[in-house]
């Protein structure tokens, strides 16, 4: 794993949005579009803010027929609400950046097809040659994507229920705990590891227990992001206080400044 610890939310934004447009460029060249994997939630918005400035600015990439696969999606919200993170996803970033609706995807969470919608969630990525890089944030109780604290190291994309602490920390979108759906759909952890290259993104004091948990303690369902130890391919961006309880925080610092401009993460 490489951990990579910058001094702001910005620079981590800069760094990651360099990576995502490095791919995207490099997919481009070959004559098959990028397949990114992108993540909700407040951490990534930055980083999306990021690339569509560069893109606006004409110094992006283009990201013509790129495809998107999102992490997670609510299960019981309204056709259509604002919340649902296929909307999120369009209105934050894939609208903007000029990525057609009809190749950014979601878990689908029709009741009358619930049962199955995993499985066609996991086709249908595999089917798109599967996912290039995958953007992450990470939750507060070290959740990843939707895979709560219990979640199977191997689990693929299903359907779960939420601890009270998501649900607590997502009131803030939807008012209250209480209108938060208790059920969602989400890629499992085995799903998340089998993309190429996989982007933690975390920022501020509230993460840093959580990201220690991942990075330094050991791989336990305890903590789902632990996870993230045992794909070949890991960035870790982080700001000083997401990074503030790592123990050997001043090696990752040491092995990053000493890094050749050539190797990108
Ligand atoms: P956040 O969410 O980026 O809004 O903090 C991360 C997560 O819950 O996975």
């Amino acid at each position: 794993m490489e951990v990579v610890v910058l001094e702001t939310p910005a620079e981590v934004a800069s760094l990651a949005a360099d990576t995502i447009e490095d791919v995207v460029r490099r997919r481009e060249a070959t004559g098959t579009p990028a397949v990114l994997g992108l993540a909700t939630g407040s951490t990534p918005l930055a980083t999306y803010e990021e690339l569509i400035r560069r893109a606006r600015d004409g110094r992006g990439p283009s990201y013509e027929g790129v495809e998107t696969f999102n992490l997670d999606e609510y299960v019981g919200l309204p056709d259509g609400h604002e919340q649902s993170y296929l909307a999120t996803i369009r209105r934050e970033f894939t609208d903007a950046i000029g990525i057609q609706p009809e190749r950014v995807h979601g878990p689908d969470p029709t009741e009358e097809t619930l049962p199955a919608a995993g499985e066609r969630y996991e086709a249908a990525i595999v089917a798109a040659g599967g996912i290039e890089v995958q953007i992450l944030g990470i939750g507060s109780d070290g959740h990843l994507a939707f895979n709560e604290p219990g979640s199977s190291l191997a689990s693929l994309t299903r359907i779960k229920t939420l601890t009270a602490t998501t649900r607590k920390d997502n009131a803030r979108f939807f008012g209250s705990p209480e209108a938060v759906p208790h059920h969602v759909l989400t890629q499992g952890l085995g799903t998340i590891t089998r993309a190429g290259h996989l982007l933690l993104l975390a920022t501020g004091e509230g993460k840093a227990e959580a990201v220690a948990a991942a990075v330094e303690g050991p791989v336990s369902a305890t903590c789902p992001a632990s996870v993230l130890q045992l794909h070949g391919h890991v960035s870790v961006l982080l700001d000083e206080a997401a990074a503030s309880r790592l123990v050997r925080r001043d090696y990752y610092r040491e092995v990053y400044s000493g890094k050749p401009d050539w190797q990108g993460l």
